[in-house]
């Protein structure tokens, strides 16, 4: 996982830092327990790393200020190899300190690499993998005189999922990179240029981007960029802008990035309906450039994701279903890979991704197109490695979102893959075109309806302190609230670090019941009583059951629904919504309690304990 930045200038300055480490706190969500920089000036290489956050990196460097410089690499780790310790902390330096070198990844043969270079004499400094790539990294500059040559003879050497970035003592003005299955962007600027882990990495200085392709290795001067295949033939990088302001990655008057972005839903869901429509109503997806026969022959879907993307691929599933009359699978990308799925060219396989870097994603979209399926990316970031290995992509437009947790990218997925849903079933002939325009219309009633709900924030808050002790909360969800039960639940594990169980209503029954005892807090995601009653009456039922044991129900229900308010310790009230729409509003009260009752708890909800944000590890 892991964050890494890069710059060169033409000036002699203190940008290459101020640039390490503004990409660095842009970057914290991909790793966090160590940080460091390497800079390249007259003087040569200075090189600053500490374990811990940023913070401590920069009281270093305030203790001890760096030279001006032309060039920098910054990273955040996320440990592998080797505790977050100073030493393991990267940038890691080969050759008497003459090159150095940050590590998105993991070197699966560094064991090998290692013993080979021990056995030459090298005296290695730390624990990590990444070391045994600085010490090739330092042979090879010495026989070759040449930064880019270097790493082309490094990478033939490794094997596993890498991004590498390297700058050498006596090269003030050339910073390369290099990357196999795990993520790098270069940004574009006059008189200077920049390489990140994401556009985040940049986004202040421009939004000129260009995507790097599987096995390349890249060269930045403060004028050019030059990309080589790992063969060493020249190679194209596609180039794009990015549409995130760089005000959207700062906290804006919220205390957490966690509550910014759970602010942020309502305009994310607009967003992501934009420009969607005609004026007839009928829906397009441009971006969706899968021939429209084909689309019309698919006989399943698949979705592919891990974690909360997985759960809006669950919300999908219902309404994808009912729409179109195509059965839709949803299977976790690491079972889907390793266990010989039945796909096939009829199935459509859609990757849900907001980072579009998971591995686990990532290896089941190559699996699922080996097998001949199409793939859609439903994907956040721009730039990234699925929707450029997919057969299309279809943007979600929740802008970057920061904190570690999923919350804003959630509700655009459910929103997206309705939009996919809706489109197939408009190709298909499965719903009119006056029920796709009226889902339309309900889909735009949605950012309204969320700014409603966060109207009850404080009430939330009083009851997530109220909850701060709490050992063990259970959700129960029916339809299209289970997938919300299981993101409640996923939302309390990350953010307050306690124990959360999320089951399908129908199933307490079956065995969980054995867990309700006086005093257990249950959650209950209540379907509408209008439309669909018989779900209703079946969760009211099961409400009861857990009154009638001691337990607490706090009842997430809508407005109007009087028939919980007598069943229910606590009832959370939400604007009536459709059915199949009503995740988009039931998640956020979970949402808000999770984030609340950990900030009760005096933990950091923007970087939970040993998450990372893009799994780049499978
Ligand atoms: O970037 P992705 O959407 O592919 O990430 C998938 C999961 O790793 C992610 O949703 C994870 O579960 C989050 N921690 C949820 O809050």
């Amino acid at each position: 996982m892991c964050g890494i930045v890069g710059y060169v200038g033409n000036a002699l300055s203190t940008k290459p830092l101020d640039v390490a480490l503004g990409g660095l706190r842009r970057l914290q969500y991909r790793g966090y327990d160590s940080a460091g920089i390497a800079l390249v000036g007259p003087t040569g290489l200075t090189v600053v790393k500490r374990a811990g956050k940023i913070d401590r990196l920069e009281a270093a460097l305030f203790e001890n200020p760096a030279p001006p410089a032309y060039a920098g690499l910054g990273h955040t780790r996320w440990a592998t190899h080797g505790r977050p310790t100073d030493a393991n902390a990267h940038p890691h330096v080969g050759g008497k300190g003459r090159v150095a070198i940050v590590h998105n990844g993991i070197l699966e043969n560094h064991l090998v690499l290692r013993e080979e270079l021990a056995a030459s004499g090298v005296a290695f400094g730390s624990q990590t993998d990444t070391e045994v790539a600085a010490h090739l990294l330092a042979a090879a500059y010495e026989e070759t005189g040449d930064l880019t040559a270097a790493m082309l003879r490094v990478v033939a050497r490794l094997e596993g999922a890498f991004t590498l970035l390297a700058v050498a003592d006596d090269a003030p003005s050339t910073v390369v990179g290099a990357r196999r299955s795990s993520p790098l962007v270069v940004g574009l600027g006059a008189g200077e240029n920049f390489l990140g882990s994401d556009v985040a990495a940049f986004i202040e200085h421009t939004h000129d981007a260009l995507e790097l392709g599987e096995d390349q290795v890249v060269t930045i001067t403060p004028e050019t960029v030059s990309v080589l295949g790992f063969d060493g033939r020249p190679a194209i990088a596609r180039p794009f802008t990015v549409d995130w302001d760089a005000n959207a990655a700062v906290k804006g008057g919220f205390s957490t990035f966690m509550n910014k972005e759970i602010h942020d839903q309502p305009d994310a869901v607009a967003k992501t309906l934009l420009g969607r429509v005609d004026a007839a109503g009928r829906l397009h997806l441009d971006e969706l450039r899968i021939d429209e026969r084909l689309l019309r022959r698919v006989d399943k879907i698949v979705v592919v994701a891990c974690g909360t993307a997985a759960y809006a691929g669950l919300v999908a599933k219902y309404a994808i279903e009912h729409w179109c009359r195509i059965p839709v699978e949803v299977e976790l990308a690491h079972e889907f890979r390793y266990r010989d799925p039945v796909v096939g060219e009829k199935t459509l396989v859609v990757a849900i991704t907001q980072s579009g870097e998971t591995m686990d994603t990532i290896q089941a979209v190559r699996h699922a197109r080996d097998q001949g399926a199409k793939v859609v990316a439903v994907v956040n970031t721009m730039g990234s490695t699925i929707p450029r290995e997919s057969d299309a992509a279809l943007y979600t437009h929740a802008g970057p979102e920061v904190a570690v947790a999923s919350t804003k990218a959630f509700i655009a997925q459910i929103a997206a893959t309705y939009l996919l849903g809706l489109y197939l079933a408009q190709l298909r002939g499965t719903l009119f075109a006056d029920e796709v325009r009226a889902v339309l219309t309900e889909l735009r009633a949605i950012p309204a309806k969320i700014e409603r709900v966060l109207e009850s924030e404080e009430r939330i808050r009083e009851l997530a302190i109220s909850m701060a002790d709490v050992g063990s909360i259970l959700y129960l969800g029916r339809h299209v609230g289970y997938p919300v039960a299981l993101e409640g639940a996923l939302k309390l594990k990350e953010l307050a670090y306690i124990h959360a169980e999320g089951f399908a209503a129908g199933e307490l029954k079956h065995g969980p019941i054995a867990l309700i005892e006086p005093g257990r807090v249950v959650f209950v995601v209540v379907p509408s009583p209008r439309g669909r009653d018989q779900l209703h009456a079946k969760v009211l039922s099961n409400i009861a059951e857990i009154k009638a044991r001691g337990a607490r129900a706090v009842v997430i229900a809508e407005e109007g629904d009087d028939d919980v308010a007598s069943l229910a310790a606590e009832v959370i009230f939400v604007p009536p919504t459709p059915t199949l729409l009503a995740p988009l509003v039931a998640v956020v009260p979970l949402q808000i309690f999770a984030c609340e009752l950990a900030t009760a708890k005096g933990l950091d909800v923007d970087q939970p304990r040993n998450l990372a944000k893009s799994v780049t590890v499978e």
